[in-house]
């Protein structure tokens, strides 16, 4: 007899890619296991027709709101792939998002098939800073139920947090989900660079602080894209679409008429120019806050490109860059959950004689 497992969900959507972490308990053995996964956040209407009669991957394809689509990488091959710069998107097409990141894990076989059944499933998202209070009520209501190519997958507990905040919460709870006490009541700059923007979350005494909190629009790796994509229209003529250039950056590599060519040096270029434009950004704004600040913690995926040159500015304990950096969020979401079931079972526990006793 197979259980249906409990299931706690950190789901990043990010503009750039989706980043999932997710663990379940099977009830009998008490075994745990975590899974990290992403794609990128690409939407295309589904095409009948040529593409698929060659018979190459054109994707699976997904039926959502009366319309066929194609989600993640192979979303990416269709020229009219939907632009990921706006909230809106983001917000529309969540469901289908969060239904491909769950079926993904099932698919992968980390989890099982289960995990698309009804059951105790909590899943815990991010908005970006700027639209946290228009915008949270919306998308729990666009997640709480996901229906999609004729399935619905439906969510117990569905929270919504900052982005940035899963970050805090990544740093002061440790794998369970327990409390690191030392980190709990710190005054923290924390930095997430993201593909499109840079959200910043300044945290006073363990708690994010709104004043101090701001985004840097458009400052995020795109910036780097940018240039790269700039110089290899320039040289070779050669147009690639942002969400191609993130693969080339991260390569450090393009093939040209079928030949390997080697861009690390323009990469590396843009890449320190953008760190020094980031960090005199920050310091034009935040110095204030970071002379008094106990720690600052640079994440998302943009962190790779900028923590060698930030560890040269900063002295070594006072910046923290977590492992992983672009699940940052994810892994601080899902840490929230299994922090918020650890609080209700000592609730629990507190009113429960037998513990009492
Ligand atoms: N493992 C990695 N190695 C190298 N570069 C990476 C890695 N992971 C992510 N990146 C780069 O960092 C960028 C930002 O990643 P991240 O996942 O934090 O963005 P996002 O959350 O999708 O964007 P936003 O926060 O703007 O919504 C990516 O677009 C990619 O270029
Ligand atoms: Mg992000």
């Amino acid at each position: 007899m197979s259980t249906i497992p409990a299931v706690h969900l950190g789901l990043d959507l990010g503009f750039g890619d989706v980043k999932i972490v997710a663990d379940f308990e099977c009830g009998e053995a008490n075994h745990r296991q975590k899974v990290l996964r992403k794609f990128p956040t690409a939407v295309a209407y589904a095409k009948d027709g040529i593409i698929g009669n060659l018979g190459g991957d054109s994707g699976k394809t997904y039926s959502f709101n009366g319309r066929k689509y194609v989600v993640g990488a192979s979303a990416l091959q269709f020229r009219d792939v939907f632009s990921t710069r706006d909230i809106n998107f983001l917000i529309h097409f969540s469901p289908l998002l969060a239904f491909a990141a769950v079926e993904g894990l099932a698919q992968e076989g980390s989890m099982g098939p289960e995990i698309l059944q009804p059951g105790k499933k909590s899943v815990c998202l991010g908005v970006p800073l700027a639209y946290f209070h228009s915008r949270r009520s919306s998308l729990v209501e666009a997640v709480r139920a996901c229906h999609v190519s004729g399935a619905s997958l439906d969510f117990t507990n569905v929270e919504v947090r900052a982005q940035g905040q899963g970050i805090l919460f990544d740093f002061m709870f440790d794998e369970d989900g327990e409390a690191i006490e030392e980190r709990l009541n710190m005054n923290i700059l924390i930095v997430d660079i993201g593909f499109n923007t840079v959200d910043i979350l300044g945290v006073v005494n363990g708690r994010s602080s709104r004043e101090w909190s701001g985004m840097i629009e458009r400052g995020g790796i795109s910036r780097i894209c940018q240039q790269v994509g700039d110089y290899l229209q320039r040289e070779f003529s050669f147009d690639l679409p942002e969400q191609s250039l993130k693969d080339v950056i991260t390569k450090r590599e393009i093939t040209l008429y079928g030949a390997k060519k080697d861009v690390s040096e323009v990469i590396r270029k843009a890449q320190e120019e953008y760190s020094d434009w980031l960090m005199q950004e920050v310091r034009s704004r935040w110095d204030g806050f970071l002379q008094k600040a106990d720690r600052m913690i640079i994440a998302g995926g943009g962190a790779y490109y900028v923590r060698d040159d930030f560890a040269e500015k900063y002295p070594k304990d006072f910046l923290y860059v977590p492992e992983k950096p672009e699940y940052s969020n994810a892994m601080g979401f899902y840490k929230y959950l299994e922090a918020k079931k650890h609080a209700e079972q000592d609730v629990q526990e507190d009113h429960d004689p037998a513990v009492q006793s």
